[in-house]
């Protein structure tokens, strides 16, 4: 199946290439029924007047964003991002994949509270560095630690105004803290989407600090438009999100539950780390029966990982399923292999190609292999690496977690167990304080 800019090959998810006893179309088109009630949403989402993860790229505010970005691309050399999860993943991925390199709009997200790194930020110069802080509650630990540590600085160098000129908080909850902080020091409030973190990259959250490194949202936004007009189709065949997350729900129930992400491109790799974190949160759930249900992502990075965790895909246990992230254009880059030591065995094979045709037959290598050893997998090609692809991509994966989360029977928007650790965190930190008395 070609969808524009990306494709989507998943032919080696089925009986007729991966063999007998193997899923099949027909098995993915007998899910049908179980996602009648998923159809309905997807056209209440799309019409509804209310913002929600499938017609942000309808509702975002493009014009808002870009003047947004603009002023700050303008104004400071570099920006500092903080927020954490679906605060801080999208954006990272947009902007490291697709942004410039320009030193002009550089921007560093920290997205941990780890003092050995964190404490890179007493070196920042604060004249020439806007503040970003994101956070949908308002309430997130770390992100107010981060911002909170580094507005004594910020006051000291800049002063109340200055702080006020070189901070943009994005927030929702009005009750949370981050909002009132910025109301006692009167920085205005850019308002989060009600759309939950990790879905919430098509709006400001993502797209504010992808603009100001030089990324063309109108692009991501008109791609993401695209793919959530192909995944609206009723037809298990036809839509791209139905038919993928059927395929792989029947594999996880098959026992593959690991869903395996392999980009043969370095700059995707953010794309999975943001994937991870959707699939994880989103999949993760206890259904109406009390049963633990999701599906483990896990990052292998093509081709480093072929000697890493290549034999465990072949020969180890049957319980993952792969998609593998390409981009052809590489194929035409990097040096040529000299035509020298062509004499001998191991040089022969590589001499007069370039780098980027063995990163591409590597590929195809891996593919073939698992294939032949039935191991389910399937091909995303990104055929022009460009911001319309990755918008087709981002609906893409935001729909087909939608579509597995539905036929596990799980809501794909909340995460309720993960606030249990956000207390005990809150436990111990006040124990800490006792324990100094
Ligand atoms: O996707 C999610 O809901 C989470 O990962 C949140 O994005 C993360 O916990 C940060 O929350 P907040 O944006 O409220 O600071």
């Amino acid at each position: 199946m070609t969808i524009s800019r990306l494709s989507l090959n998943s032919d080696a998810f089925f009986q007729d290439v991966l063999g007998d006893g193997e899923i099949s179309r027909a098995d993915v088109e007998a899910l049908s029924p179980r996602l009648d009630e998923l159809r309905r949403r997807i056209t209440q989402w799309r019409d509804s007047e209310t913002v929600n993860f499938f017609n942000l790229p309808d509702r975002t505010d493009l014009a808002f964003i870009e003047r947004l970005g603009r002023d700050a691309a303008r104004s400071f050399k570099q920006t500092v991002v903080f927020g954490i999860g679906g605060s801080s993943l999208g954006g990272e991925m947009l902007s490291r994949t697709l942004g410039h390199r320009s030193p002009r709009n550089r921007v560093h997200f920290y997205d941990n509270v780890d003092p050995n790194t964190f404490d890179e930020v007493n070196d920042i110069k604060w004249n020439e560095t806007l503040c970003l802080v994101i956070s949908k509650s308002g309430n997130t630990a770390e992100t107010l630690s981060q911002f909170l540590t580094v507005l004594p600085r910020m006051e000291r160098y800049l002063g109340e105004e200055g702080v006020r000129e070189h901070t943009i908080i994005i927030t929702e909850d009005t009750e949370g803290a981050l909002y009132k902080i910025a109301q006692q020091l009167g920085i205005d409030v850019v308002p989060h989407p009600s759309v939950g973190g990790r879905f919430s990259v098509l709006s400001v959250v993502g797209l504010l600090p992808a603009y100001i490194s030089g990324v063309d949202i109108s692009g991501v936004l008109e791609g993401a438009r695209a793919m959530a007009r192909r995944c609206e189709k009723d037809g298990m065949l036809d839509n791209p999100a139905f038919l993928n997350g059927g395929a792989q729900y029947l594999h996880a129930e098959k026992g593959r539950d690991i869903s395996v992400f392999m980009p043969y491109a370095d700059n995707l790799r953010l794309v999975v780390n943001w994937y991870r974190q959707l699939w994880a949160e989103s999949l993760g759930k206890i259904d109406a029966e009390g049963r633990h249900r999701g599906m483990s992502p896990v990052e292998n990075h093509g081709v480093t990982d072929q000697h890493s965790q290549l034999q465990l895909m072949l020969e180890g246990p049957d319980d993952k399923q792969v998609t593998f992230l390409a981009d052809p254009g590489v194929r035409h880059l990097g040096r040529r292999v000299p035509m020298r030591f062509q004499e001998l065995p191991a040089v022969a094979p590589l001499s007069g190609h370039t780098i980027g045709e063995l990163f591409i037959s590597e590929l195809k290598g891996t593919r073939e292999t698992l294939t032949r050893h039935g191991r389910p997998n399937r091909t995303i090609t990104l055929h022009d690496r460009d911001a319309y692809a990755i918008g087709e991509l981002i609906m893409l994966l935001e729909m087909e977690t939608v579509v597995v989360a539905e036929l596990m029977g799980i809501n794909a928007f909340d995460q309720p167990a993960v606030e249990e650790s956000k207390v005990l965190t809150r436990k111990y930190l006040a124990d800490l304080r006792m324990a100094e008395f």
